[in-house]
């Protein structure tokens, strides 16, 4: 064996033709590993947001879950109705602020230009911190290969696909399965996970959720005023049960969660509209 060879060196009959070979074997590991260290240098210099290199890259699975971020407040489909945010059939390459029949903020009409792939990114990144009192109460995506699953989905909902930005280096690029872990902010695993935390997290925290204990039968309810007063969208038949099994399963009364504190009791009283994002109100320590 090779291997067997090198290690001992001294038992090796032809010591000069080893020598060579070891020079050969060196320069060419030597070669591999500057190729692929100015392959690594150049990245930031396709591209300068990391989001917008792995565009390219994102999976269609990918895409559509992360969409299901936006899908509380936004459709995306052609001539999609305009919700709680604007319809974003064509968004990119379009000029900001300009879906007609929205009535955008003040923050966003004061933005100009289109959106293409490198402003929609830092939007997506921080909405709060690229547009400065937008009403779009949605924390961000931090990670950048969240942005590009998002941005992915978002060009192909178009007449015509914009062209996709420059790839990074494939090598350079984290395996997109390691990019998408996600924490799902504690909720534990099991069907419906990932529904139940995209839809409710869009508005507010998880938290709120997670302190309540209630029969499936009860959550139906809680849905159905989260619809009908709080501004949830009206969700697909088989989404919904599946979040109402999920949440009944792993918040259901037997956790003792507050069960008293929920707006659909009828002893209760209304509850007073709170302001939503940031300002959510400290929730008390659970039991
Ligand atoms: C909680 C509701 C909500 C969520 C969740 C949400 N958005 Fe929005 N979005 C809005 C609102 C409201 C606006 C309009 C903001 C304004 O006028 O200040 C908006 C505006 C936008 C715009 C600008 C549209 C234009 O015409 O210029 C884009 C792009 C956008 N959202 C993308 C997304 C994406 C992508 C996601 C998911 C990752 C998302 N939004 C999640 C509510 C939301
Ligand atoms: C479009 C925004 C929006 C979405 C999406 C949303 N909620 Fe809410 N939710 C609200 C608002 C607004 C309130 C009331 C104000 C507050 O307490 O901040 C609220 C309050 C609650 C409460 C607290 C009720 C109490 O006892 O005080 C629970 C529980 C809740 N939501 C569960 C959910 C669940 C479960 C989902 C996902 C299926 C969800 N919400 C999705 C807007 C939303």
């Amino acid at each position: 064996m090779a291997g067997a060879a090198f290690a001992a060196p001294v038992f090796f009959p032809h010591q000069q033709e080893f020598t060579i070979i070891m020079n050969l074997v060196r320069s060419t590991l030597l070669g591999v590993f500057f190729v692929s260290f100015a392959i690594i240098a150049a990245v930031p210099a396709v591209a300068e947001d990391a989001a917008v290199g792995l565009v390219a890259s994102a999976t269609p699975d990918e895409s559509k879950r992360l969409f299901l971020r936006c899908k509380a407040c936004h459709t995306a489909n052609k001539g999609g109705p305009n919700r709680m945010g604007p319809n974003l059939w064509g968004i990119i390459g379009q000029k900001k602020a300009s879906v007609p029949g929205f009535r955008y903020s003040p923050a966003l009409k004061k933005l100009t230009g289109e959106w293409d792939y490198e402003s929609l990114s830092k939007f997506l990144e921080n909405p709060r911190g690229y547009a400065r009192g937008t009403r779009m109460a949605f924390p961000g995506l931090k990670d950048p290969r969240q942005r590009a699953a998002v941005i992915a989905y978002l060009r192909e909902q178009a007449d015509k696909p914009a062209p996709l930005p420059q790839a990074s280096a494939p090598s350079a690029a984290p395996a997109p399965q390691a990019a998408m872990v996600e924490d799902f902010d504690g909720l534990p695993p099991g069907e419906g996970r990932e529904e139940t935390h995209a839809i409710c997290a869009a508005c507010h925290s998880l938290r709120i959720v997670q302190q309540q204990g209630l029969s499936a039968e009860r959550w139906d309810e809680l849905l159905v005023w989260m619809t009908e007063k709080q501004g949830m969208p009206k969700l697909p038949a088989d989404e919904r049960q599946r979040i109402i099994a999920y949440l009944a399963k792993n918040y259901g009364p037997d956790r003792g969660g507050r069960m008293r504190t929920n707006p659909m009791m009828p002893s209760m009283p209304p509850m007073p509209m709170a302001p939503m994002m940031p300002a959510m109100p400290p929730m008390p320590p659970g039991p």
